[in-house]
């Protein structure tokens, strides 16, 4: 028989980390909305919680202007042939310490949606 404590901690263990898990639990990429993505592979490390831009790299609003959903998701493949042949982007690259870096990790998909998310108004 088990002691009604232990039975007692058990259960508030269990409680506990379910109450977690549905907060915070992993997220899947292949599910995860722009903004989580965003926040999954931290591009806020760089350009902040809110996008508003940090001495790392520039705020990323009004990108609208500048490109469309799918050049974005190949620049998040792999900036680095974009800095070489857009002018604006490689003007904007002197002004910090390090280039953005390739994001290949994530999938076409997952690529498309983040960049669609990052052209919203
Ligand atoms: C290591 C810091 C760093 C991280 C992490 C980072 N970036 Fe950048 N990003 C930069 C820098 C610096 C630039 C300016 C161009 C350059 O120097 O590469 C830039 C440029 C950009 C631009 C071009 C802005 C414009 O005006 O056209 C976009 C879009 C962008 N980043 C999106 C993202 C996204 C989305 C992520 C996450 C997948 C991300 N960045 C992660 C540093 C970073």
């Amino acid at each position: 028989m088990i002691p009604p404590r232990t039975l007692l901690a058990v259960l508030l263990c269990g409680a506990f980390l379910l109450a977690c898990g549905e907060r915070d639990g992993p997220v899947d990429p292949q599910t995860a909305s722009g903004a989580q993505l965003y926040a999954l592979v931290r591009c806020d490390s760089c350009h902040g919680g809110a996008r508003e831009g940090t001495f790392l790299a520039p705020p990323l609003a009004g990108l609208a202007r500048h490109w469309e959903a799918q050049s974005l998701a190949d620049y998040l493949r792999d900036p680095a042939p974009f800095l070489a042949s857009d002018e604006r982007l490689g003007a904007m690259s002197q002004h910090y310490t390090a280039n953005m870096r390739a994001f290949a990790e994530l999938g076409k998909a997952e690529r498309l949606r983040l960049a669609e998310w990052l052209l919203e108004p």
